[in-house]
This record gives structure tokens, C-alpha cells and sequence, in this order.
């Protein structure tokens, strides 16, 4: 009898770790003449009905683009918009996290927000740290370029300090300089209303990951869509190189 499943996880076609893109807010918002804030809010609800979805269709991790290095070139309003958002979101929605099991965690230099705003967040991530069934991961001020450039900055000052060796440096001494550090690399990396671009996401970590695309815009996506993705997916074959 041909073995069934087990063949799935051998070819590592299940997806532990997706990484989403979250993008189309705006044209969503323009499709409807609205403000671009109102994009944004639906994208707050799409951002609900993933993270309620992700767990059933078995992802451990789920890491979603919110706010990049490069988005502090929006027109300030959009931008205070934005962080205002991010505020609600975290405040109304931690109890709901902590009660589902989800630890709240987060990458980027998020430490350069707002005093107030880091404050809640670094409060979400102590109450949710304990939590297994889902690791849910915002990027926020958030850039692969300049994660690389502050993981260099840790391996000088550890040389510097006649820490580390240069010559001991390889991909481990990197790699848990990085945000990152402790979680598995993206599976998949997903981007929503059909951009081609990695718009500094990832870098480093997505060297193998499969690229998903889908032309729905984020404010539309939800648990069918993700389901869709991730059926797409699993019909990949991964080779990292072999053949
Ligand atoms: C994604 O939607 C949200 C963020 C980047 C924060 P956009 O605001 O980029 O939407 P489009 O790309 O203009 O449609
Ligand atoms: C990428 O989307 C950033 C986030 C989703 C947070 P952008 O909309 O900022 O990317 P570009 O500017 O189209 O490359
Ligand atoms: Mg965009």
C-alpha cells in the first residue's frame, strides 16, 4: 500500500510558516471613492479573519507585513492613521488573542515607535509569550535591509567585545542576530493585489520560500482565500537546491 500523508511532509509541502504581504488597502478604498483610511480598517478586519483561520489550516506561524521601513514616506496623515490602527488593533484585540492561544510577537525596529505605542506592545507580547497554538508575527517599521544592517551592527559590537571570532561567523552567527532569531523561515511568502515585489520583506529569510500571488486585494482577503493559497501551495514542489 502506498504511504499517504507522510509523503506530503518528506517534500515540505506543509506550510508552517507564512509570511502575507498584506497590499491593496488603497485601490480598495479608491475602487469605492473612499478615503484611503477606510482601506485601511477593512484591512484591520481582513487581519481578523486570517489570524481566526490560520491555526485550522495549520500554520505555527504567521508573519504579516504591516508598516515598513519605507511606508514613513506616506503623507503624514496616512501615516498617523496607520499607527492609530495599529493601536486598536492591539488594544481591542489581545484579550481575544490571549483566549485563542496566539503569542503576539513582532519584528522590525519597533522600538523606534512612539513611547506610548511600544509600551502596549511590549505589554501584548508579555501577556501573549506563554501562548502555543499560533505565533502571530507583525512586521512593523519594518525593512530586510535594514534587519541585515542591525544583525552587522550586533556581530561588530560582539567582535568588538572580543566575543566572537570572525572566523566563526556563518550562517547561525547571522541568523540569531536577526529579528527572526528562533523561527522557522517562511514556508510561503504571500502577497495580496498582485504585486510582483518583495518591497524589502523578508530578505534574508525567503531565500526558499515559494512565492504566492493573488490579485484579491487585502481588505477582501479572508479564511476561504487563505485556504485557496495554501491549497496552491501544497501542490509546489520544494528542492532547495537538489534535484
Ligand atoms: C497596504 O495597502 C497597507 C500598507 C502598506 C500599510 P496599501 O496602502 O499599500 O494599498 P495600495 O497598494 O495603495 O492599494
Ligand atoms: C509593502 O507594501 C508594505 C506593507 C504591506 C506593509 P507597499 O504598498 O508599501 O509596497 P510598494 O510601495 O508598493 O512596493
Ligand atoms: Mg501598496
Amino acid at each position: 500500500m502506498k504511504p499517504a500523508a507522510a509523503s506530503l511532509v518528506d517534500t515540505g509541502t506543509v506550510c508552517r510558516h507564512l509570511a502575507i504581504i498584506m497590499d491593496g488597502n488603497g485601490r480598495w478604498a479608491k475602487a469605492r471613492r473612499l478615503p484611503r483610511i477606510a482601506g485601511h480598517r477593512e484591512g484591520v478586519e481582513a487581519v481578523r479573519r486570517v489570524v481566526e483561520a490560520a491555526p485550522g489550516l495549520g500554520l505555527e506561524v504567521l508573519t504579516l507585513y504591516a508598516f515598513s521601513s519605507e511606508n514613513w514616506k506616506r503623507p503624514p496623515d496616512e501615516v498617523t492613521d496607520l499607527m492609530g490602527l495599529l493601536k486598536h488593533y492591539v488594544r481591542s484585540e489581545i484579550e481575544a488573542l490571549h483566549r485563542n492561544d496566539v503569542c503576539l510577537d513582532f519584528i522590525g525596529d519597533w522600538r523606534a515607535l512612539k513611547p506610548d505605542l511600544v509600551q502596549l506592545l511590549e505589554d501584548a507580547r508579555a501577556r501573549t509569550a506563554g501562548n502555543r497554538r499560533l505565533k502571530l508575527v507583525m512586521a512593523l517599521n519594518y525593512g530586510g535591509q535594514s534587519e541585515l544592517v542591525r544583525a552587522a551592527q550586533r556581530l561588530a559590537t560582539d567582535v568588538a567585545a572580543g566575543q566572537l571570532d570572525p572566523d566563526a561567523i556563518g550562517l547561525d552567527a547571522l541568523e540569531s542576530r536577526l529579528d527572526t532569531a528562533g523561527m522557522p523561515p517562511p514556508d510561503a511568502v504571500l502577497r495580496t493585489s498582485g504585486e510582483l515585489r518583495l518591497s524589502n520583506f523578508l530578505l534574508w529569510q525567503s531565500a526558499y520560500a515559494e512565492f504566492l500571488v493573488t490579485d484579491t486585494l487585502w481588505p477582501d482577503f479572508d479564511g476561504p482565500a487563505l485556504a485557496r493559497s495554501l491549497d496552491e501551495f501544497a501542490r509546489r514542489e520544494r528542492r532547495f537546491g537538489g534535484r
